[in-house]
């Protein structure tokens, strides 16, 4: 069934997105490069209006926007969108959470293989024309013990991922763990001090909520062992960053990895300077499959949605 109305793309998004709105019967108007002026000025007419991370939905955008029905954001937060003023004015706001899980999962992993055997600091030294074999002496995940906590989307693909390379799991969630996935990968399910007491790495997966705001504090991290990894590709504010930076190094800690901080970009220098700390910029999503899936996934939302299926 065909459906008519207005889209306007406000980022860049993956054409195959595009190209199945467009299929559909929507007329689409692809302009990532729209400044806020621009948008406030146009948006009066559109159905539809979609974002990625550049631009900000605003108040003011969403009361300009007398014909929308549809926000939409290809990606997992809505950080970047007033929920609250779009749902005053009836207007549904969809993301595509579930579209990033692989990505991030496989995140996850490079990243403690990184922690695991130096790999920044090898790579760093080599190019130098400096060769450090005896300095780098690392350890197997095969056989180690992996905490997830969160045992969501993402950190049930990073435990399936985990076990094939033959690591044991341990997790924590306040909500139940289905007893498939259990049985699937052996995983012992327990409380959070438990978890971090016994695990030699420990990749976090929970929201940012009010509860998980700095869930990684000095006291948490206290109970890691001092030979464990801490891996954080959801939300920077679930870690106290001066607790992290105290515990590494003190080497109550021996090494930890973000994707994600407290302030992006990240602003904390004497934390970025520690060796034993590995950091990317927020790329858990950046694949092109993660984006090409996001899109696909926010098309057909769209889709349906207007067709009032969903
Ligand atoms: N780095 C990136 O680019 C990137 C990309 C996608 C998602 N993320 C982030 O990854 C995180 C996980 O995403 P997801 O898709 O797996 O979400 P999800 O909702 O599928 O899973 C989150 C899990 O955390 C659990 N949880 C909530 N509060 C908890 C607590 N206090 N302690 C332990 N567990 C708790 C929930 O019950 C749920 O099972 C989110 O913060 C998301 O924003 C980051």
């Amino acid at each position: 069934m065909q459906v008519s109305g207005k889209v306007l793309v406000c980022d860049s998004i993956d054409q195959a997105g595009i190209d199945s709105m467009k299929r559909s019967g929507l007329t689409v108007d692809y302009r990532p490069e729209i400044k806020p002026p621009e948008l406030i000025s146009s948006v009066k007419d559109y159905d539809v209006i979609i974002v990625r991370s550049r631009t900000k939905i605003t108040k003011e955008i969403i009361e300009a926007a007398a014909s929308a029905k549809i926000i939409a954001r290809v990606g997992v937060g809505l950080d970047n969108v007033d929920v609250q003023a779009a749902e005053s004015r009836k207007i549904r706001v969809i993301n595509a959470p579930e579209a990033a899980s692989i990505a991030v999962a496989e995140l996850a992993i490079g990243l403690m293989i990184s922690l695991a055997r130096s790999l920044p600091r090898a790579d760093s030294e080599t190019k130098k024309g400096n060769w450090v074999k005896k300095d780098l002496m690392g350890s197997q995940l095969s056989g180690k013990y992996l905490g997830i906590v969160g045992v969501g989307n993402i950190g049930r693909h990073l435990g399936r991922l985990a076990r094939s390379l033959r690591m044991n799991l341990i997790g924590y969630d306040p909500i139940p763990i289905s007893r498939e996935f259990i049985s699937e990968t052996g995983m012992i399910v327990t409380d959070l001090n438990t978890l971090l007491s016994s695990s030699d790495f420990v990749s976090c997966h929970v929201p940012a909520t009010q509860e998980t705001k700095h869930m990684f504090n000095s006291d948490r991290l206290a109970r890691m062992k001092p030979t464990a990894y801490l891996i954080n590709t959801s939300r920077g504010e679930i870690i106290d960053e001066n607790a992290l930076y105290e515990a590494l190094k003190s080497g109550k800690l021996a090494g930890a990895a973000l994707d994600v901080f407290e302030v992006e970009p990240p602003t904390n220098k004497e934390l970025l300077g520690l060796p034993n700390l590995v950091c990317t910029p927020h790329i858990g999503a950046q694949t092109k499959e993660a984006q090409q899936l996001a899109a696909i996934v926010i098309a057909e939302k769209v889709i349906q949605i207007l067709r009032g299926v969903i």
